[in-house]
């Protein structure tokens, strides 16, 4: 079948690398972004823009950051993160790129992943770009205890979720990092992301580009599709766990 054949070629890989969305984390009971019931049903993404934060940090931390507490808070990795740290482990997946902040892929167990949307387990100082362990913020922000952005203890300027907003920069190591993985890979499995904001929708397309043979899994079209060698419209937890038996088992 399909999934036998893609484990065939990634058998025969020199260089995978996986790369995940928000779809990756449903089933560790985290809404994604885009489907019905998601995150941007439920917040206005406007809300989310860097601009909006600058003006007003203190109302995001009242009002909005209970959105990236909801996303980083006390969810375990799934059998399709598990799938692949243990592809990783077992030599045949180089590296995972996510734009997820969850933190699940390196709870599963990859190793050092590529966080392009930055990490919720973390607070950085807009002024000084000191990070912190979020969790103490956190706690304030769920127990509903926060009368305004928390200062910076070692410079008293402002701290942020280090996650990217919308409108944000994106932290140039990991791009460059992720751009290159792309580059170099010779298969790209793309897996639970809609594909529709950038870096996401050209990543894939810097793989097919360079030889790499696609793979996407996701329960709705994406428009690598078209450019994929294997196309899975499933769930990965699904998918992952399958093609991990049959590569490691072959
Ligand atoms: P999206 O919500 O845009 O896309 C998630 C995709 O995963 C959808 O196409 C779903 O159909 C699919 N999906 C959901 N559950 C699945 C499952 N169990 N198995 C297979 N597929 C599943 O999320 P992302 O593509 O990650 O950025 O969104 C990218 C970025 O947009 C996010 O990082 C966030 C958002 O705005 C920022 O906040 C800066
Ligand atoms: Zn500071």
């Amino acid at each position: 079948n399909r999934v036998s054949e893609a484990a065939a070629r990634l058998r025969a890989a020199d260089k995978a690398v996986a790369f995940t969305g928000a779809g990756l984390s449903t089933a560790s009971g985290i809404p994604d972004f885009r489907s019905d019931g998601g995150i941007w049903d439920r917040y206005d993404p406007m809300d989310f823009h860097i601009r909006r934060f600058e003006r007003d940090p203190d109302g995001f931390w009242k009002d909005r950051a209970a959105m990236v507490t909801e996303v980083y808070d006390g969810h375990d990795p799934n059998t399709a993160h598990d799938a692949l740290a243990s592809l990783e482990a077992d030599g045949y997946l180089d590296c995972t790129i996510t734009q997820n902040v969850d933190g699940l892929h390196h709870a599963a167990g990859s190793d050092d992943p590529v966080t392009i949307h930055g990490t919720g387990s973390r607070v950085a100082c807009r002024d000084c770009e000191t990070r912190f362990d979020a969790e103490p913020y956190y706690e304030a922000v769920r127990e509903g205890d926060v009368n305004g952005a928390p200062a910076c203890p070692t410079c008293d300027g402002t701290l942020k979720p280090d996650v990217v907003l919308f409108g944000e920069q994106m932290p140039f190591g990991p791009l460059n990092r992720a751009r290159t993985l792309a580059r170099e890979s010779d298969y790209f499995l793309v897996a639970g992301s809609s594909l529709s904001v950038e870096p996401a929708a050209s990543l894939p397309d810097l793989a097919a580009d360079t030889g790499s043979t696609l793979v996407v899994v996701n329960l709705e079209e994406t428009q690598a599709d078209e450019r994929a060698e294997f196309v899975f419209h499933a769930d990965v937890t699904d998918v992952l766990p399958a093609l991990r038996a049959a590569t490691t088992e072959a």
